[in-house]
């Protein structure tokens, strides 16, 4: 890193994933948090107490509105519920703060797109927080493959699941249109990593299948993307089932596994691959810390002023790919992906 300042980093909402983010950009060697809003009270100073215990000056704000008032803040980390994603990166920028946004950074592509134009007016940069992406195994994946060891890449699938505990059924609450059930919440990421540069394009068709509950939500689902001339992913994800985070990856002369894509950072990366000529190998990286990760990429971006991994368009993309699927379960059809 050319740059030797800390970018000052508020947290909007006192969330549940603050205990992987706050530490995450208190750690962070180019990143200083300064403070957390919450609009109920004495969360943000009870996150606080819980997750980083030993920052002593970060700023207690009582409304998300006071924090992005706070001109002594440069970025802000949004870590509301999904569907207030869109609106509130959309204040923050108004506000000319740079955000990091939990995934999925909007539910619609059209908000997307408004988000795009809100940046570009306010220069200010903007990410979806798919924290995976910045583990360095992905990166030893794509040696693997770029190596030939496997072949041409022919077929991909992704699955993430795990048991519903009762105290988080607050995530399936609601409706899918408001933000709510295992699509938003785990689905983007089985999509997102089978979107990885494995085929080095977008799909072009999706059919999914769902089961849903009595609020709306959908708790478990299957599907296909289709990245055409017989290029398949198959994606998984639900919340009936024992966990899983993992990718396979299916080539014309081998295949590989990565099994634990959303890694905790106690959990250690292994990447299993081998070959039709009989070869066979298990890689066990070293343990990583991807929040920190994306934090410290994040922060790298805005400072030294460089474009974000994660960039906007592969948000849209995202989103459109997810609105198709969702639109499949509906219809019971394959929806073509434009
Ligand atoms: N990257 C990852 O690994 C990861 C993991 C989990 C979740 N996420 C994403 O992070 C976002 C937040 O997820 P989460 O599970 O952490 O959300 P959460 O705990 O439900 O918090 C979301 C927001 O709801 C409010 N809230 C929290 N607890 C509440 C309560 N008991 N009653 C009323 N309001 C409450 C908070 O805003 P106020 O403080 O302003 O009230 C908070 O910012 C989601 O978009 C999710 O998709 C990412």
């Amino acid at each position: 890193m050319s740059n030797t300042e800390k970018l000052r980093w508020g947290i909007l909402g006192a969330a549940r994933i603050n205990q992987q983010l706050m530490p995450a950009i208190v750690a962070a060697e180019n990143s200083q948090l300064v403070a957390i809003a919450s609009r109920r009270p004495n969360a943000a100073a009870e996150t606080l107490a819980l997750y980083a215990p030993d920052e002593k000056n970060v700023q207690i704000y009582n409304s998300p509105e006071a924090l992005l008032d706070d001109d002594s803040i440069q970025a802000v980390y949004i870590p509301l519920a999904s569907k207030e994603h869109a609106e509130w990166t959309l204040r923050a920028i108004a506000r000319g703060k740079h955000v990091l946004c939990e995934k999925p950074m909007a539910l619609t592509v059209a908000d997307i797109e408004a988000i795009e134009q809100a940046a570009a007016d306010n220069q200010v940069q903007v990410m979806e927080g798919f924290m995976y992406r910045f583990h360095p195994q992905h990166q030893r994946v794509k040696e693997i493959i770029d190596a030939g060891l496997i072949g041409d890449v022919r077929t991909v699938r992704t699955s993430f699941s795990y048991l519903m505990q009762p105290a988080r059924q607050y995530r399936i609450n609601d409706s899918i249109e408001n933000g709510s059930g295992a699509m938003w919440d785990i689905g983007c990421y089985a999509i997102h990593s089978a979107r990885l540069p494995f085929f080095g394009l977008d799909p072009v068709a999706v059919t999914a299948m769902a089961k849903h509950i009595d609020t709306g939500a959908d708790i478990s689902c299957n599907g296909i993307l289709d990245f055409g001339d017989g290029r398949y992913a198959q994606f998984d994800f639900g919340f009936e089932h024992a966990r899983r985070a993992e990718y396979e990856i299916i080539g014309s002369k081998g295949g590989l596994k990565c099994h634990n894509v959303w890694a905790k950072q106690n959990e250690t990366p292994v990447i299993s691959w081998w070959t039709e000529g009989g070869e066979e190998k298990q890689e066990v990286l070293a343990l990583d810390n991807h929040f920190r990760l994306e934090v410290e990429h994040f922060s790298d971006c805005v400072l030294n002023n460089k474009q974000p991994e994660l960039s906007l368009t592969d948000a849209k993309n995202n989103c459109k790919i997810i609105n198709a699927a969702l639109e499949s379960v509906k219809s019971a059809r394959q929806i073509s992906i434009s």
